[in-house]
């Protein structure tokens, strides 16, 4: 694992951005992984002015993200497919059809196997950005998720259902199912930029990095991967 570690949070993010728009660059038909949360955001906003301003062309970049609760349509505010396209999509020139997000409504067997199948369809992911929960969940891969797991259907903790109320206004809003990539999908893409900062991951990034691989702390898989990258403040990187 490659750690880095960046005064504020202002030059993680430049960081970040960086190294996916190095990517585009590298391969405009890269295939991206996303995750949302508001970890990322800022990196998106990265993202949109650079695209604005240099004109980094994503026209025919492809993106997977990495979950979506159970039971919001794309147009609900607090869907992720409503935050990618808020925050990312509709400032880049990506075709929208060359982004995907899991569905989080429908037949959930089927569109899971339906994703695992579009994602080998177009390649395999090249590059996944991942968040951390502060149970150490990537994706919606709460602890307990087998290593091995593909795209599913999986019930969230309360910690994590308390963790995203601030994004609804009461946290019996809060959906207590999603559709996540499994460990196993996100492990196989090529490179994994992992992006945390603050004081609260900072417990999380030690187990993460420092302890034995554990499903109890899903994120600690990644030390299994031969080209991880964590982009980290100092507040995050406090207990390494
Ligand atoms: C979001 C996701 C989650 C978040 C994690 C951290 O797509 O997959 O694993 O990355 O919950 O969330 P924030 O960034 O809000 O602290």
């Amino acid at each position: 694992m490659q750690v880095q570690i960046f005064q504020n949070k202002e030059a993680l993010h430049r960081a970040v951005a960086e190294r996916i728009i190095a990517e585009v660059k590298q391969n405009p038909q890269s295939v991206l992984g996303l995750s949302t949360g508001s970890s990322p955001i800022d990196t998106y906003a990265n993202l949109v002015r650079d695209h604005q301003t240099q004109g980094t062309d994503y026209s025919r970049v492809r993106t997977f993200n990495l979950d979506e609760y159970v039971g919001l349509a794309g147009s609900h505010p607090q869907s992720y497919r409503y935050f990618m396209n808020e925050h990312l999509f509709h400032h880049l020139n990506i075709p929208m059809e060359n982004t995907y997000v899991p569905s989080g409504i429908g037949d959930l067997e089927k569109e899971c196997e339906a994703y695992e199948n579009e994602i080998k369809r177009q390649g395999g992911i090249d590059l996944q950005l991942l968040g951390i929960g502060t149970n150490g969940h990537i994706g919606f891969n709460e602890p307990g998720t087998p290593l091995d797991s593909r795209t599913h259907v999986t019930r969230l903790l309360q910690e994590t259902i308390t963790a995203n109320a601030r994004f609804f206004s009461t946290v019996e809003e809060v959906p207590t199912e999603a559709v996540t990539m499994g460990i196993q999908t996100i492990m196989e893409a090529r490179q994994i930029v992992l992006l945390a900062y603050g004081s609260k991951k900072a417990a999380t990034i030690r187990d993460a990095v420092r302890r034995p691989v554990t499903e109890n702390v899903p994120a600690s898989v990644l030390q299994h991967h031969p080209d991880v990258a964590l982009y980290l403040d100092e507040e995050a990187a406090a207990l390494l």
